[in-house]
């Protein structure tokens, strides 16, 4: 299992170039399903996910072509000749996204075999507001041997309200609804930049959509999608976790190639939290200390509040803030697997159900951790970015699975970090194209 060798004390300085975004490379991927005629995506991230997804359309007979990021080397995706609907239980288990292509298959294919994705480190994350939705559609929905099969002869537009927000259920039932027949209204949509970027992809294939990124979406059914090139956005959590090194060093980091719109709820926490924050353009952020940091509280919400998936890395910062931070995580029951690995570092965190009390500031020593999910990982490598002494981070797997080269990037800007083990990397081009 590959392991991080982190050194603390060093300010982080210099610039960090944001990735796209995985939580929109799956879903735009995952569109593809609902043509024949070939994806073009600029900025995939080269992340364990990505390689998951390239893995669950090819076994269903898509041609994927993971690009290597160049200008002239974009990924491509063909799902003309797709064999077999069915989404195996051996890859869903590994990511739970896999479900993104439910909806797209019967809207494609009038059947999808989805496993059905177990839960994860962060909580049971359930589909059966996916599955809802699906049937409010016209589909017939069967489980059996831990597996749905939706079977539709044609979906119909429908009238639904989300009973709860959710990103990857909204995405789902958009890709569901553009094929359907007639016009679907949606309520109680995620709002989420990913869900807009989706958006503009379909709309790039020929979908007619309105409202995405609102928490109402209009969506009129069409024939048939083309195909489209379309560009991922930054990924916001890579950025966001950025920021929150270049605070916890106290260093001088430039953030570039990132929106710095998607972040508005990261950059006010951070500089309630004393750090200093200026946005350069469009498309760049710069992170400065600015004095001792002071505690601030969080309460997680869906977008635009302050995001789930930057909880852990901002307990990480409130461990080196002077006071009191509470931190409410409203969206998952059980995203405080990163506690007691911080507890281990030194630092001073108590768990009553979903709110977590950080005491602050704490001199954080290097141990051995162990990481347990995506978010988990990033908040352990920003603790002991600070910690005295040498860290060791086990099962940096989970943190590949989201995070691109982030040892390279890290070491880019001062940090003293090294990977034991295989690197993850993606295969040669010339390897990739056999
Ligand atoms: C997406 O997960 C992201 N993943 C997650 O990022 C992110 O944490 C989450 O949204 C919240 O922002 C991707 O986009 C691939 P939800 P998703 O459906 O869609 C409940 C990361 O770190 N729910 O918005 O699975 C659910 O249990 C990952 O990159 C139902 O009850 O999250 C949760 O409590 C982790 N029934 C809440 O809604 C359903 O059918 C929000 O979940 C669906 C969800």
């Amino acid at each position: 299992m590959d392991k991080f060798v982190i050194r603390g004390g060093n300010p982080l300085r210099g610039t960090v170039r944001i990735s796209g975004a995985k939580n929109s490379a799956l879903p735009c991927m995952a569109a593809a399903l609902l043509t024949d005629h070939e994806i073009a995506l600029d900025n995939i991230p080269h992340v364990r996910d990505i390689e998951t997804e390239k893995r669950l359309l090819t076994s269903m007979g898509a041609e994927v072509r993971i690009g290597t990021g160049e200008a002239s080397n974009c990924t491509t995706i063909c799902c003309r000749n797709l064999s077999d609907p069915v989404a195996q239980y051996e890859i869903v288990k590994t990511m739970r996204a896999s479900s993104l292509v439910l909806g797209p298959l019967v809207a494609r294919m009038g059947l999808a075999r989805v496993a059905i994705p177990g839960g994860c480190a962060i909580g049971g994350r359930p589909i059966d507001l996916h599955i809802k939705g699906l049937e409010k559609m016209g589909a017939t929905i069967e489980q059996a041997h831990g597996y749905i099969e939706a079977r539709a002869s044609k979906l119909k537009g429908t009238h639904l309200v989300f009973d709860k927000i959710t990103v990857t259920g909204t995405e789902d039932l958009l890709m569901a609804a553009v094929l359907a027949e007639g016009e679907s209204v949606m309520e109680n949509c995620a709002r989420e930049p990913e869900v807009v970027d989706l958006a503009a992809l379909l709309v790039a294939m020929g979908a007619q959509i309105e409202g995405a990124g609102t928490s109402t979406i209009r969506v009129q059914g069409v024939k048939s999608l083309h195909g489209a090139h379309h560009r991922i956005i930054p990924d916001r959590i890579e950025a966001g976790t950025f920021l929150i090194a270049g605070a916890i060093t106290c260093g001088d980091l430039i953030i570039a190639e990132c929106n710095p719109d998607h972040i508005r709820a990261v950059i006010g926490k951070a500089e309630e939290a004393g750090a200093r924050i200026d946005v350069l353009s469009a498309h760049s952020v710069r992170v400065q200390s600015d004095g001792p940091l002071r505690a601030a509280d969080i309460s997680t919400e869906e977008y635009p509040g302050f995001p789930t998936d930057m909880q852990a890395q901002y307990m990480a910062l409130a461990t080196q803030a002077e006071g009191v931070s509470g931190i409410k995580e409203n969206i998952f029951e059980n995203r405080f697997m990163h506690v007691q690995e911080l507890v281990r570092m030194g630092a001073n965190i108590r768990v009553d159900g979903r709110t977590a009390t950080v005491r602050g500031p704490s001199r954080l020593s290097a141990a051995a951790v162990m990481c347990s999910d995506l978010r988990a990982s990033a908040s352990l490598v920003l603790a002991a970015l600070v910690a005295d002494g040498e860290s060791i981070l086990d099962r940096v797997y989970h943190m590949d699975r989201g995070y691109e080269r982030i040892e390279e990037k890290l070491r880019n800007v001062g940090a003293e970090i090294e990977r034991l083990g295989n690197v993850f990397a993606p295969r040669p081009a010339e390897a990739r194209a056999k």
